[in-house]
């Protein structure tokens, strides 16, 4: 398993006002200064990357996006390119997040937007999670068939810098006492592990961080990194307040001794 730990905070919509978004990332770069054992990126919503990647610059907190367009073709008004957010200081994008797929983000659209992303060599973070949990565990095969629908045929050497990150649609948003369970959690991971094992290559599935997302709060942020295998957290309303970020941060820390 990946032995670096990974916290990503997606600000969703949370932070909506361009001096909150500058107040916060300041305010984590002078509280992360020095941090180590756990690395930190954020995903601002897409108006205020340019600033929070040119503010965060001289910090090891890296700058990613909610999304990019899937479009290769440029005759395409109001998308977004992986390479337009390369250029403003974007380092990640957070792929095929069940709030764009329930929009109708297909998994061929996810595909490409994944294509699109390595093509511009920003690093994918792809989000994968079943809706609901029923007695049969279908949920198994349906994150199955999200992983290979993204990853299928993909060149092993171009998924050097992938991150998937596991997000069970029914744990997100939330509070803490509605996330998976570390157990399940585990059983999940284990999973997606074999699943990567057969898809890139047992050495490299090893490599790739798997990170858990939904109602990761201060309260489970321990519990979850301690006991349910991942390599850290996709966090989305509690990393928009710097107290439950910054603590679930120190969790991951601290879990990772
Ligand atoms: P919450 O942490 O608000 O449940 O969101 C999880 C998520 O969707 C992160 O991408």
């Amino acid at each position: 398993m990946a032995k670096k730990r990974l916290v990503i905070g997606n600000w969703k919509m949370y932070i909506a006002d361009a001096e909150e978004a500058r107040a916060l990332s300041l305010l984590l770069r002078r509280k992360l200064r020095g941090l180590t054992g756990v690395d930190v990126w954020i995903a601002p919503p897409t108006p205020f990357i340019a600033e929070i990647a040119n503010l965060l610059e001289s910090s090891p907190i890296k700058v990613g996006t909610q999304k990019v367009t899937y479009h290769a073709d440029p005759k395409h008004t109001g998308s977004i390119s992986a390479t337009m957010m390369k250029g403003v200081g974007a380092s990640f994008v957070i792929i095929g997040h069940s709030e764009y797929r329930s929009a109708a983000g297909t998994n061929d659209k996810v595909r490409a937007q994944l294509e699109r992303t390595l093509d511009s060599g920003l690093v994918p973070v792809l989000c994968i999670g079943e809706e609901s949990r029923s007695p049969e565990a279908d949920y198994f095969s349906f994150v199955e068939g999200q992983l290979n629908a993204a990853l299928r045929n993909v060149p092993k050497n171009l998924l050097k810098k992938l991150i998937v990150a596991y997000e069970p649609v029914w744990a997100i948003g939330k509070d803490a006492s509605q996330a998976m369970k570390p157990a399940d959690l585990r059983e999940m991971g284990i999973f997606i592990r074999k699943i990567l094992a057969e898809l890139v290559g047992r050495e490299s599935a090893l490599k790739v961080p798997v990170l858990y997302g939904g109602s990761v709060e201060a309260e489970n942020a321990s519990t979850l990194i301690q006991e349910g295998g991942v390599n850290g957290f996709l966090v989305g309303r509690a990393s928009a307040r710097a107290d439950s970020f910054l603590a679930i941060i120190e969790a991951v820390r601290q879990g990772s001794r």
